[in-house]
């Protein structure tokens, strides 16, 4: 499997961008850093070259017109650091076949082969190193002992600069995709914190011509949904004050009716549809954001006097738990929320239970429960769509509009609050809101 011993691709597109930018320049570099350094070695080396060249030539010319018992002493000053001048035979070897050394040989020939014969071979041992012979005008033996070096040695500091290039590029890498990655990182968590109020901060139109480009769009397209919402509930609101004039006319006609068994079918249809139409214009204005600004209250006095107004009607509604202090929070949507899942406890199990649990990080649930049929596991989350209700709970007994979820969840959302339902173990449903930030 050769793709699993690949490394895999980052997900981000930070990485990804980072991750080319670095290779792509990281390489760039050490490409051009090798092209420096092989140039270097060959123009040194070509230097180097034309100077043995002409100092070998005049060295031996030197060593040629001294007295014989003079040359010795003579001989550490001509020595250099690739080579150094023996007099006597030296050794003997295989021909030389290493390129540089052949390179010096042919320097030296150019220097003094056409007036002093050649020999040249190369002396075996770790590094290059070559011999070459020839015999003084007096006949005395001279060998130039040769350990020719390609370039010159690389400097320490030049590795650190290396290092400090390759970070100041890693800075600059981190740098250019940071700035070409943050709107989008901005653009996510203003489409994220976008809810249903349509109140999220306005982006900021500044900064590169083409982030400045999707931040407009954005804000334009936030300006349009909120439009679209104002609109909608403006329609709803108008059918439902536009209904009332008729029902309320229907409701006398019905009264004025003499079949009182038909005209109480009609009165209850007409308090169905009354219900609906105030209903339809809860969710669409909750839909278009509470304009309920959190206040401080005391949460523990209106659990209190929700739970008495269920008491009252005789209804089966207990508490348990507090909260102990007061809290921040719109208390009309916390008591619409609460009411709605009560009633809906009530309603298909005929009890409900409200439980208040603070838990870890200031985080507080408050769980409506009961022992009713609970909801099938695959409808958990439809039932929170307007308008939908399990297909059991369609009968007259149970009747609603399947909006009192929906409107919970809009509210809690509106709160930063989560809703979630779940069935209970031995049967019965528990909805239960988070409630965060309680300050
Ligand atoms: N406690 C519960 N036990 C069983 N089923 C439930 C419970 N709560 C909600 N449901 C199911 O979820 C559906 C949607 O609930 P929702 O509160 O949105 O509408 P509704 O109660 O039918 O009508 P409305 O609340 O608008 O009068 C219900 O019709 C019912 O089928
Ligand atoms: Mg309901």
């Amino acid at each position: 499997m050769i793709a699993a011993s690949w490394p895999r691709w980052p997900r981000t597109l930070f990485a990804r961008l980072a991750v080319i930018l670095f290779v792509g320049l990281a390489l760039a570099q050490t490409l051009s850093f090798w092209l420096t350094m092989t140039e270097r070695d060959q123009t040194m080396t070509n230097v180097m070259m034309g100077y043995i060249e002409r100092e070998v030539a005049s060295s031996v010319a030197l060593l040629d017109h001294l007295p014989p018992d003079e040359r010795a002493q003579w001989l550490p000053r001509l020595a250099r650091r690739s080579y150094e001048f023996v007099l006597g035979p030296g050794v003997s070897g295989e021909p030389v076949d290493a390129s540089l050394s052949e390179r010096v040989a042919r320097s030296i020939d150019v220097g003094i082969g056409n007036r002093y014969p050649l020999t040249v071979n190369a002396v075996p041992g770790d590094r290059e190193r070559l011999q070459v012979h020839l015999k003084l005008s007096d006949g005395t033996p001279l060998t130039i002992d040769m350990r020719p070096m390609s370039g010159a040695p690389l400097s320490r500091w030049l590795l650190l600069v290396l290092l400090l290039q390759l970070v100041v590029l890693a800075a600059c890498c981190w740098l250019a995709v940071r700035l070409a990655t943050r709107p989008l990182h901005q653009l996510a968590l203003a489409a994220d914190t976008l809810g249903p109020d349509l109140k999220a901060d306005r982006l900021p139109e500044d900064g590169p011509s083409e982030v400045a480009r999707a931040a407009r769009a954005f804000n334009a397209m936030q300006d349009r949904i909120a439009t679209y919402m104002t609109e909608r509930m403006q329609i709803l609101a108008a059918i439902s004050h536009d209904l009332q004039t008729p029902i309320t006319r229907m409701r006398l006609r019905v009264d004025v009716m003499d079949d009182d068994a038909q005209g109480a079918k009609l009165r209850q249809d007409l308090q169905e549809m009354e219900t609906l139409v105030k209903e339809g214009v809860t969710y669409a204005r909750t839909m278009h954001g509470t304009t309920e600004v959190p206040c401080r209250i005391d949460p523990d006095a209106l659990f209190d006097s929700l739970v008495f107004d269920y008491l009252d009607a005789g209804q089966d509604v207990s508490l348990e738990g507090r909260f102990g202090m007061s809290v921040t929070t719109r208390p009309q949507a916390l008591r619409r929320i609460v009411g709605n899942l009560v009633d809906n406890a009530l309603k298909f199990g005929g009890a409900a239970e409200i439980r208040i649990t603070a838990v870890h990080d200031g985080q507080t649930t408050i769980s409506v429960l009961d022992r009713g049929p609970g909801i099938p596991a695959q409808a958990l989350e439809a039932v929170f769509e307007p308008f939908y209700r399990v297909e059991t709970s369609r009968n007259r007994h149970t009747g609603g509009t399947g909006l009192g979820l929906a409107i919970a969840r809009q509210l809690a959302l509106a709160m930063d609050a989560t809703l979630t339902l779940q069935n209970r173990a031995g049967g019965g449903l528990e909805a239960r809101l988070t409630l965060r930030k309680l300050l």
